[in-house]
């Protein structure tokens, strides 16, 4: 009998490593500073910690509700209306998931059906493609253009069509670090008013925005949030990026959409950390609350210590990405110059172009800055003498 040939063939042929695992697993190679993967190198607040194991000691082992515990679905609502003056229902539109990627695919999965078409904005975050893909869409990704990254609104209106379902954004913007206003949202709505689109908004880095404004949320347009899906991570608010909890808001029928997917995807989330978070959202509200100012410090040290490099740094209005040119430096693509970084160097860091489908030829880099001082002293320092 002959064997069957067991090698499937790939639903998403054109994935490897991703370019985060490789950088990293090349720092460690070259025992380089490593600015390349975006996590903390110091650890969350003692507090949420000790709730945590409190939590455990107290028996909060078994499996959450599959939508999320309350007091964490009610804590949050309760920030979203101090925040974005709209108050979700905490047994309708919000949803406790295994980080914000959960959430994010968990939201394509319900909304793209075959053959549907999907708009984002390229450079964007790598998890959206793939869901896309899985989900049978079509991707259109209109190019943002260095070095302000604005979205080009006029090429937006052109790239809709009859058979446009989403639109992905991502603000503050993952790798660009740049921030959308009131008014993005408005020629946004303007744009997609008439027709059945839906909006998948990936706010993650909603506390680590440095506009002056402050963070502009889908959830805050009165006539985008009843067609929005917003994403957040705990991950990022709290430097735990290893606790994978997130979660998503959504109006109650699309809510009920996405909670079909979370439902088979992870069914529930941690129970402890989910009870630690909803005390740490409720007790310790000003470690968000200073987060901008908590980051905006590391965000200038690093500027500051750069500006006598040869690389030079874009502004940077939120998330904790910089992101440097180093035209000055080399003619390299951006991949081999990071590699070339890394090795010679000994600074890890992201290339631009990872995150486009198209070409992108310009010399820029991103660099992580939630690290401690001495950290992004000693890079600097090191990226001082190139
Ligand atoms: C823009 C963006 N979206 C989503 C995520 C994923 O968040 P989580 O770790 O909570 O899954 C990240 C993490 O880097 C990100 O930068």
């Amino acid at each position: 009998m002959t064997q069957p040939n067991l090698i499937p063939a790939s639903k998403l042929p054109a994935l490897g490593t991703t370019i985060f695992t490789q950088m990293s697993a090349l720092a460690a190679r070259h025992n380089a500073i490593n600015l390349s993967q975006g996590f903390p190198d110091f650890s969350g607040p003692d507090y949420l910690q000790a709730r945590l194991a409190y939590h455990v000691s107290q028996g909060a082992n078994q499996y959450a509700p599959m939508t999320g515990v309350l007091p964490l679905r009610e804590a949050i609502a309760d920030k979203t209306a101090a925040l974005y003056d709209y108050r979700p229902d905490p047994e309708h539109d919000i949803t406790v998931t295994a980080g914000a990627t959960e959430a994010l695919y968990a939201a394509i999965t319900a909304l793209v059906r075959p053959g549907d078409e999907v708009i984002c904005f390229d450079p964007s975050y790598d998890s959206y493609a793939p869901a896309v893909t899985l989900a049978g869409g079509v991707l259109k990704r209109l190019a943002l253009q260095p070095p302000a990254f604005r979205p080009d609104w006029q090429a937006f209106r052109q790239q809709l069509s009859a058979k446009t379902r989403l639109v992905i954004i991502n603000t503050p913007h993952n790798p660009t670090a740049t921030v959308w206003s009131d008014s993005d949202f408005t020629a946004l709505w303007q744009a997609i008013a008439a027709q059945e689109i839906y909006v998948l908004s990936d706010e993650v880095y909603e506390h680590i925005c440095f506009a002056e404004q402050g963070h502009a949320s889908v959830l805050a347009h009165a006539g985008l949030r009843q067609r929005a899906v917003a994403v957040s991570s705990f991950g990022k608010t709290f430097h735990m990026t290893g606790w994978k909890v997130g979660y998503c808001i959504a109006p109650a029928a699309l809510s009920a959409e996405i909670r079909k997917v979370h439902q088979y995807l992870t069914f529930s989330v941690n129970t402890p950390a989910q009870l630690a978070l909803a005390d740490m959202l409720r007790t310790r509200p000003e470690h968000y609350q200073q987060l901008p100012a908590f980051y905006r410090a590391r965000r200038d040290r690093l500027t500051q210590a750069l500006a006598a490099s040869r690389f030079k740094v874009l502004p940077c209005t939120g998330t904790y990405f910089l992101l440097a040119d180093y035209s000055a430096l080399s003619d390299r693509d951006d991949v081999s110059f990071c590699e070339w970084l890394t090795r010679e160097a000994g600074v890890a860091a992201i290339p631009l172009s990872v995150f486009c489908a198209d070409p992108f030829p310009h010399r820029l880099i991103r660099l992580c800055f939630a690290k401690q001082e001495a950290t992004l002293d000693a890079a600097a320092e090191r990226l001082c003498q190139l």
